[in-house]
């Protein structure tokens, strides 16, 4: 019997005859020759059955063949230039397996509410397939990168009764008789992990009940969290461009087929491997907008417009440094000569795509940290053992946080991160 083999490695199989499990994308026939769509999950690829070539049945079979029907196919691998592929099999067998009626998203355009409902069918499709081949290599890429820089991969919990971000967004649950709360950020058990192994990472789900429905907002999305000991906010700044420059070499280097399936041009993405990235403050930010007709005062976070904006007037990512403490978390530490605002940046991706990075640097004294947790509105006793790392041997540190949905709805060109993550969760969505 033939070799089996996946559809990807096609090329490496070139006029030998190779046996592959399939299903149908779509069909052309005439009477003398069928053309079929096929993948198998790896690639997309064309089958050419040709009457005068095959029995009867297998002719006959062919010219049947219903969209998302499972089946194997025997044939030839030969070199075809004009696909996106670059390969396609010469059929002389089919055997189906599963067959299918009335395949719901045909090759007509659907509305996108639709494909949502359908998502579970619609990630057999190209441009899922191309978004996800290139968010598995950037996860990939993730652990090398960190691996490299030498961090310990360290899992915080999922289940917390702590608040990093505000109480605002937290998904409530039973814990027993208590209050519990899905994670939403790792950044302080990271903290304490970069006290016992000096740099680490988490890379994990993060829950954030998001009452508003934006295109930049998932209620659950993934979240890498570096945290390093020993370092300042600048060092910290460096290992963000280095890892998102990694992220994108990785993309151009191992997803050139995804690409194309996506219609994204590499080009523009070569323009983000090179570092380092611009910096403003946000007093320069501001000043930008309100040059250019926002009516943004000092103090204001940014919501959306306002980030496109600035992101729209550079060419590569931008840190947005330094914001004031009244519209970011508890946790961050002073600017040594400003009372007003914190040392932290966000990085915001071009093409108006906005923050996909917000980090800092931290608190480092006890007494300091303590009251900002009173002032953010929350129990000191409850963060006692965040409040021990300043106790015990506090170091300078810093860290960030990349949402994975937003670096993908970027280096994909997207425009909702619904697309960037197998099963998205939204405010109005929780199915499929
Ligand atoms: O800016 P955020 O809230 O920062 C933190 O959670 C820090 N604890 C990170 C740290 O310093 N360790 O979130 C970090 C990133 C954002 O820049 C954004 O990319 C992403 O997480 N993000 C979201 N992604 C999808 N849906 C949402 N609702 C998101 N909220 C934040
Ligand atoms: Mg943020």
């Amino acid at each position: 019997m033939a070799t089996q083999i996946n559809i990807i490695d096609a090329k490496n199989h070139v006029d030998e005859t190779v046996r592959i499990g399939v299903w149908l994308t779509d069909k052309r026939s005439s009477g003398k020759i069928s053309f079929l769509q096929l993948r198998d999950g790896t690639a997309y690829f064309q089958g050419v059955v040709v009457k005068s070539n095959v029995p009867e049945e297998i002719f006959e079979l062919a010219k049947h063949l219903k969209q998302e029907s499972s089946f194997w196919v025997t044939g030839v691998i030969h070199e075809d230039s004009r696909s996106h592929f670059g390969y396609e099999i010469e059929v002389s067998d089919l055997e189906l397996v599963g067959d299918s009626e009335d395949y719901p998203i045909t090759p007509k355009e659907h509305g996108i509410e639709f494909l949502l409902d359908h998502r579970h069918l619609w990630l057999r499709s190209k441009r899922p397939y191309g978004i996800m081949q290139i968010r598995n290599e950037l996860i990939h890429a993730t652990y090398r990168f960190f691996d490299q820089e030498g961090f310990l991969k360290f899992d915080p919990p999922i289940l917390t009764d702590s608040a990093p971000e505000g109480t605002t967004e937290l998904f409530h649950i039973d814990y027993f008789d208590k209050d519990a709360y899905l994670s939403q950020s790792g950044q302080l058990y990271e903290e304490a992990g970069a006290m016992a192994f000096d740099k680490v990472y988490s890379f994990g789900p993060v829950f954030r009940a998001e009452k508003s429905k934006t295109r930049r907002h998932l209620t659950e999305f993934w979240m890498i969290e570096p945290e390093m000991a020993f370092m300042h906010q600048e060092q910290s700044l460096e290992i963000q461009e280095k890892y998102i420059a990694y992220l994108v070499q990785a993309v151009l280097d191992h997803c050139q087929y995804a690409l194309k399936l996506i219609d994204r041009d590499p080009k523009i993405l070569e323009k983000y491997t090179k570092t380092p990235y611009p910096r403003i403050s946000y007093d320069e930010a501001i000043a930008m907008l309100q040059k250019n007709g926002f009516d943004t005062k000092w103090g204001d976070d940014f919501g959306s417009p306002e980030e496109t904006f600035i992101s729209d007037q550079f060419e590569q990512p931008v840190f947005v440094l330094n914001y004031p403490k009244t519209i970011k978390p508890f946790y961050m530490k002073s600017h040594p000569t400003r009372d007003d605002i914190y040392l932290c940046a966000d990085l915001l991706a071009p093409e108006g795509y906005g923050e996909i990075i917000g980090g800092s640097e931290r608190e480092t004294d006890y007494e300091i940290l303590k009251s900002s947790i009173v002032k953010a509105g929350l129990d000191p006793d409850e963060y006692s053992w965040y409040l021990d790392l300043r106790k015990y041997g506090s170091v300078p540190h810093a860290g960030f946080g990349l949402g994975l949905e937003r670096a993908i709805t970027w280096i994909c060109h997207l425009d909702h991160l619904r697309e960037a993550i197998p099963f998205p969760r939204m405010l109005t969505r929780m199915r499929p």
